[in-house]
């Protein structure tokens, strides 16, 4: 696909060898238990679908729709559950599956969530973190990529629910966007 709006920041290949690592380290950090992989829908389903098929042991998936942003390129700073799971959380080792922390304004609210539900521990992995941009303090345990301030499609992320298919994670270029 050429699309002069866009500007390749990592190739496929390199996201699928990022995403091996990070199945690999998960895989040793949780030897046993009940582990869950809790994707937000619905940008994250790409990286949970890469992610659980890297791992060296079972796991049960769900997914969570959330909403914190409108149309545009920044957050409302309001969200709300617009799917919830299907599989109770009691007990088991919840591992939050997210394509970007930006704000953290998601991410910070989820962590409450889910911790009422009596899990017996809860992390985040997050493909892409943009750490210059953070409001709410949030801790991810794998990152797979540190990147800029600077707006991303690709991979699951999306601009007006466009571009979500592209295999590469690619900057949506300013100027360009704007004037089309
Ligand atoms: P946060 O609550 O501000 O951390 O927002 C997280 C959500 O905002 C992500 O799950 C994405 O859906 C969206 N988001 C943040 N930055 C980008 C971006 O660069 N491209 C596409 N979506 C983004
Ligand atoms: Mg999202």
């Amino acid at each position: 696909m050429t699309d002069p709006t866009l500007r390749v920041l990592i190739p496929s290949e390199k996201i699928q060898a990022r995403i091996k690592e990070l199945g690999e380290q998960i895989s040793r950090d949780y030897p046993s238990g009940r582990l869950h992989m809790i994707a937000i829908l619905k940008g994250a389903a790409f990286f949970l679908a890469d992610l659980t098929r890297a791992m060296k042991r079972d796991v049960f998936i769900d997914f969570m729709g959330i909403s914190s942003y409108g149309k545009g390129k920044s957050s409302s700073g309001e969200v709300k559950v617009t799917k919830d799971l299907d599989i109770s959380l009691e007990g088991a080792e919840v591992l939050i599956v997210e394509d970007i922390v930006d704000s953290g304004i998601t991410l910070n609210y989820l962590m409450h969530v889910l911790d009422q539900r009596r899990p017996h521990s809860i992390r985040i992995a997050a493909l892409l973190d943009k750490p210059e941009r953070r409001l709410r303090p949030v801790h991810v345990s794998y990152v797979g990529f540190q990147i800029p301030d600077q707006f991303v499609v690709g991979y699951g992320l999306d601009f007006d629910e466009k571009y979500r298919n592209l295999d590469d994670i690619c900057v949506l270029e300013e100027a360009k966007a704007a004037a089309s």
